[in-house]
């Protein structure tokens, strides 16, 4: 059974946000930056950024990583390996590093990190949303979406076991 979920951001605040987003981000991007989107959960937030960058004419190299971290449910483990990585040479690139949530914080530096070690040149993250209360290891976005509690999400990319991906605006799950 699914269990109830019940909205947290609507798709009218998330558009305006990721617009609102584009014009934060695109002044600082040169004209190189490959845009990395971490799967499976920022693939939703990753083509909308996409987009709304591109419709400030922002040129943009796209390109994806697939990480898992073991365990599934609402318990991250914090142990996170690379299951597909870049297909484009990262090597003296400035890199835009795209996720759904920073959570305890071990994703997005294990991610950045690993784009260092392959040669990028500058990584700049940007998450959709933030949960600082969670945060387990020194780690902040340079760009951020929505703050939000410590609420388990789904939604908008964003799964519980697989579920709820394809809603189109962030709910939580209901307590029931
Ligand atoms: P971190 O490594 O703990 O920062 O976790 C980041 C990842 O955990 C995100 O990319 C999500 O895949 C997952 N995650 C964290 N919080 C939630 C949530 O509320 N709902 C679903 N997935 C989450
Ligand atoms: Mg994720």
């Amino acid at each position: 059974m699914r269990p109830p979920i019940e909205i947290l951001l609507s798709e009218e605040m998330i558009r305006a946000r990721i617009a609102q987003l584009a014009e934060e981000i695109a002044p600082r991007l040169r004209e190189d930056v490959l845009l990395v989107t971490l799967m499976n959960g920022a693939f939703v937030f990753g083509a909308d950024l996409t987009r709304a960058l591109a419709r400030l004419g922002k040129p943009l190299t796209l390109d994806f990583m697939v990480l898992s971290s073991y365990g599934s449910g609402t318990v991250t483990s914090g142990r996170i390996t690379t299951r597909m990585d870049l297909s484009i040479d990262p090597t003296g690139r400035q890199v835009l590093l795209v996720d759904d949530i920073l959570d305890s914080g071990n994703t997005l530096l294990m991610a950045s990190n690993h784009l260092r070690d392959k040669g990028a040149a500058d990584v700049l993250t940007c998450v959709l949303l933030d949960k600082p209360a969670r945060r387990r290891v020194p780690m902040q976005a340079d760009f951020i979406g929505f703050e939000i509690p410590n609420l388990f999400v789904v939604g908008f990319g964003i799964d519980y076991d697989q579920m709820f991906r394809e809603l189109p605006f962030v709910g939580h799950l209901r307590a029931s």
